[in-house]
């Protein structure tokens, strides 16, 4: 054999990039393995000795392993749990698919690569904020076109509806996520409507020209997170109209800190629904049976979920305050730091502005000074398409503790105030 497989490979697995995101993570874990003091602030996952999911999920879990319940489960899903997903649909986000337009997978990945499949043809127009997670990818394995939004810290880094209409006549899909990551900012209303009115104004030309519509995929999976005095939005919530041109994504993988059990669901007009079934069990990439039944029990009872999530609100809050006082406190002694108030997700843009300090030109150099001088290990938004070295990463408090937090911080004052 040849020593690397491109000759054996189609274009597209030669072409498949690995994330950069976890190659950031496992130099990290050979810095702890190696006994060096470092704050994982690298990756969207949740430690579990820092976040809990829901007991009832993991006894009902055990009980229906116990009781046998091993074989295939629908492609769809169980009936029972698209009936309690698509109740929780109408009870949180006003949106009503009813229980046919509900189909699970093993996490919001599968539904959201056969949202692409199925609107997308070699050659159609994938647009997507940058910085955001993962569309480069999925530009890529749909042969796609890349359009990518640039958000700015003027609109907290989401793609404003400005954008999206310069480059709205090339766009078949247009992917949203809200509360974004890399960023931990959420749309309002307003900006959200203003979304709308643009697909929703595009899609009445098309109608008449003969021509498919764009579509709207929104992936909401840190949708129960947010600051105090934040809501979250979807899109029917604020332009009705817009229900039969959206793609919900959805999942328990952030919502209950539960990234390993691996469920997530698409909620679709019902119409467009049987390819994605097929797709689903095609690719075999239903949630085991057991997770299903879980979830089911779990979304039968919103009042406890409800709690869970004001909770889980509480111990991000808990987090996000130390870091933006201690950065807040490093800017009023005059040290290059910035950020972008938090408002949803476990996510916080963060600037460290070193680049005159540390005579260096690009993120990378600063990142790697952070992990090796201050043991605080973040990405860049370059991982997330933002190709400019502007100094602003991701810091994400799925996996820190609050006191390694703070020490985190000390750290980082110490080593900025030493360069
Ligand atoms: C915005 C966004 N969507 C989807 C996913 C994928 O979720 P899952 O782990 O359920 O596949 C992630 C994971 O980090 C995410 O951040």
């Amino acid at each position: 054999m040849t020593s690397d497989g491109e000759w054996y490979l189609s274009d597209l697995a030669n072409g498949i990039e690995r994330s950069r995101i976890l190659s950031i993570a496992a130099d990290v874990r050979k810095m702890k393995a190696e006994g060096k003091e470092v704050a994982a602030f690298t990756v969207g996952d949740f430690s579990p000795e820092q976040f809990e999911v829901p007991p009832i999920f993991i006894e009902e879990l055990s009980d229906a392993v116990l009781a046998n319940q091993t074989n295939y489960p629908p492609a769809a899903g169980l009936p029972e749990l698209r009936n309690k997903l698509s109740d929780w649909m109408k009870h949180r986000y006003d949106l009503d698919v009813s229980s046919d337009g509900i189909i699970v997978g093993s996490g919001a990945r599968p539904v959201l690569f056969s949202s692409f499949k199925l609107f997308l043809e070699p050659g159609d127009g994938l647009a997507h904020g940058v910085p955001a997670w993962n569309n480069h990818y999925y530009v890529h394995l749909n042969s796609a076109v890349d359009i990518p939004i640039r958000g700015t810290p003027e609109s907290r880094f989401l793609p404003t509806a400005e954008g999206i209409k310069e480059r709205i006549s090339e766009t078949r899909v247009l992917i949203l996520n809200s509360p974004l990551n890399p960023t931990g900012t959420c749309y309002t209303r307003n900006e959200l409507a203003a979304i709308c009115d643009v697909v929703l104004e595009e899609n009445s030309k098309r109608k008449v020209a003969g021509v498919k519509p764009v579509m709207l995929v929104y992936d909401q999976v840190y949708s129960t997170m947010t600051a105090k005095g934040v809501s979250h939005v979807h899109p029917v919530q604020v332009r009705p109209e817009i229900f039969e041109f959206t793609i919900t994504l959805d999942a328990i993988s952030k919502s209950l800190t539960a990234t390993g059990l691996r469920l997530g669901w698409m909620a679709i007009p019902p119409v467009l629904a049987p390819p994605v079934i097929a797709l689903i069990g095609h690719m075999g990439s239903w949630p085991a049976r057991p997770i299903q039944f879980a979830a089911a029990k779990t979304y039968s009872n919103p009042q406890t979920l409800e709690k869970y999530f004001s909770d889980l609100d509480m111990k991000i809050s808990e987090r996000m305050e130390v870091l933006f006082s201690r950065l807040d406190a490093m800017k009023a002694e005059g040290l290059p730091v910035n950020y972008i108030p938090p408002e949803g997700g476990i996510y916080l843009s963060t600037q460290f502005n070193l680049f005159e300090l540390l005579d260096v030109k690009t993120n990378e150099e600063i990142r790697k000074w952070l992990l090796d001088e201050a043991g605080v290990a973040v990405v860049p938004f370059q991982a997330f398409g933002l190709e400019e070295d502007t100094g602003w990463f991701r810091i994400s408090i799925g996996a820190v503790s609050v006191q390694e937090i703070v020490e985190a911080m000390n750290r980082l004052e110490e080593a900025i105030n030493q360069i």
